[in-house]
């Protein structure tokens, strides 16, 4: 059965750009301990575009991500309203964003356009919505029990 062709984003934006400016990001990543290299470009409302690459630490456990460097840069930059993230990354095929990723960016986006591109050139692309769905979300918190 054919695939249920897909709505244009409603941002029409310049994805090499957008692969460019994380794949910029991707060169700085400092991951000594996995050797994986991220970068990713998340594309505010208002056109402005904030990359982040991975930080990785010798805790293993504070290690941070790409996606939520991007975030965390944007969001002290005044953005909060996002249509997109472009994900690049050291491997072959496209990485998908962790789970901590695709809750920390739902805070900010419900329906965020998510595409990941591989070093070899494929690439995938999906929403918020599928790779998180029914996520405990700010509205969960509104109005509930305390
Ligand atoms: N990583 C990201 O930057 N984003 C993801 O969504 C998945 C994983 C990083 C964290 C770590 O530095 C390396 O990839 C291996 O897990």
């Amino acid at each position: 059965m054919a695939a249920t062709p897909r709505p244009p984003a409603s941002v029409p934006e310049d994805d090499e750009a957008l692969i460019a400016a994380a794949r910029a990001a991707q060169e700085n990543a400092y991951s000594p301990y996995s050797g994986v290299r991220v970068g990713a470009a998340l594309v505010a409302d208002d056109g402005r575009v904030f990359s982040g690459c991975n930080v990785e630490n010798a805790s293993l456990g504070l290690t941070q991500c790409a996606e939520r460097a991007a975030l965390s840069r944007a969001v002290a930059e005044g953005a909060r309203d996002f249509s997109a993230v472009v994900i690049t990354s050291s491997f072959e095929e496209p990485l998908m964003p962790c789970g901590a990723c695709r809750q920390v960016l739902r805070e900010f986006a419900e329906d965020l356009r998510v595409v990941s591109v591989g070093m070899g050139g494929a690439s995938k692309e999906s929403t918020l919505g599928e790779l998180l769905p029914t996520a405990f979300a700010p509205d969960d918190l509104r109005g509930g029990a305390r």
